[in-house]
């Protein structure tokens, strides 16, 4: 771990606290001189630090920068953002994962990006990440579980969100079968989980759940603006990124880890915006009305046709949209 970092990460655990020159240089071992180039580099690359004669340094409140070292004095998790790499700019943090995944790393490693150049939603639509404004996360999965259980990570990771949102804002959320939160009817964060099979065992390989949050955007481009939302404009923001994304990997674990036991399933069907609700089904390039009837034991959605046919929908052939959430 660099100066740099071991500083931040004092900072960090401080956040709106002085602490000073001499207990930071003593605690890591180096000069204050090392310290206060830390300081000059972190300022350098945007954190507000405060500087009082015999005070000490104070990392400022509002500053919202990504880093594992903002992330980690919130996190209570076991395995999950243990090893975080952050970027300012990638095409997508799936891509990324994806690559790590490849190189074997390690069970619920995390990869965030400030935004994302080709960010990817379900049914190859894009997604809107700018600089900033939102979470771009993708959570690296080892799942050692049947496949009819690992299809649940997505619905699972919705309710952490879900949960993980209303905790830190008041914000009441809502789940739009199969992948995306709501807020004040509109979506607030879109989930696509990409993953690979180990054809030995018939098992997955690894799954990265990708998790994208609207937090700060003020304005959306016209093709979004009737359909999406971000923290920001539903309420007043008074959290960090880091904050929020710690949180959504606490809620997200022990869930994930009870998986077989579908602890999150009454969650994620009392959250449900579409139940009772007509929608019209979108399978390829066709569609058809019908009603949302249930979401029944495998997290898929029963839907009933004009007709009064029952079926159960699975995540990844299908669409639906309702004309009022
Ligand atoms: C959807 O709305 O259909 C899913 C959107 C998923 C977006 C997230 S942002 C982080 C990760 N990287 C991507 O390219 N996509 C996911």
């Amino acid at each position: 771990m660099s100066v740099k970092s071991s500083v931040l990460e004092i900072l960090e655990n401080r956040r709106g606290e002085s602490v000073s020159g001499n207990e930071i240089a003593e605690v890591l071992g180096v000069s204050r001189n090392a310290v206060w180039k830390s300081i000059k580099q972190l300022r350098d690359e945007g954190y507000s630090i405060l500087a009082g004669t015999n005070k000490g340094y104070c990392l400022e409140q509002g500053n919202d920068i990504l880093s594992a070292e903002g992330i980690k004095p919130y996190l209570k998790t076991k395995a999950f953002g243990r090893r975080i790499e952050v970027f300012k700019t990638i095409d997508s943090t799936n891509n990324y994962g994806k690559v790590l995944a490849g190189q074997k790393a390690e069970h619920g490693t995390l990869v965030l990006s400030d935004m994302q150049t080709g960010g990817r939603g379900r049914l190859s639509r894009p997604f809107y990440s700018p600089a900033g404004a939102g979470i771009y996360m993708s959570l690296l999965l080892r799942p050692k579980l049947p496949l009819e259980q690992s299809v649940m990570i997505t619905s699972c990771a919705a309710v952490a969100v879900a949960q993980a949102v209303e905790r830190i804002t008041g914000a009441e959320t809502k789940i739009k079968w199969v992948n995306d939160v709501f807020t004040g009817g509109k979506k607030l964060c879109g989930i696509l989980t990409e993953a690979g099979m180990d054809f030995e065992s018939g098992t997955l390989d690894y799954a990265v759940v990708g998790m994208g949050i609207n937090v700060t955007n003020k304005a959306f481009p016209e093709e979004l603006k009737d359909v999406a939302t971000s923290i920001e404009m539903e309420c007043q923001k008074d959290f960090s990124r880091n904050q929020l994304i710690a949180e959504v990997l606490n809620v997200f674990e022990p869930y994930y880890e009870q998986l077989s036991e579908k602890k999150f399933l009454d969650e994620y069907i009392r959250r449900s915006n579409i139940l009772g609700k007509e929608v019209t089904v979108y399978e390829g390039t066709s569609f058809y009305p019908a009603t949302a009837v249930a979401i029944d034991e495998a997290a898929r959605l029963i839907i009933r046709t004009p007709d009064g046919t029952e079926k159960a929908l699975n995540s990844g052939e299908v669409s639906v949209r309702s004309l009022r959430y």
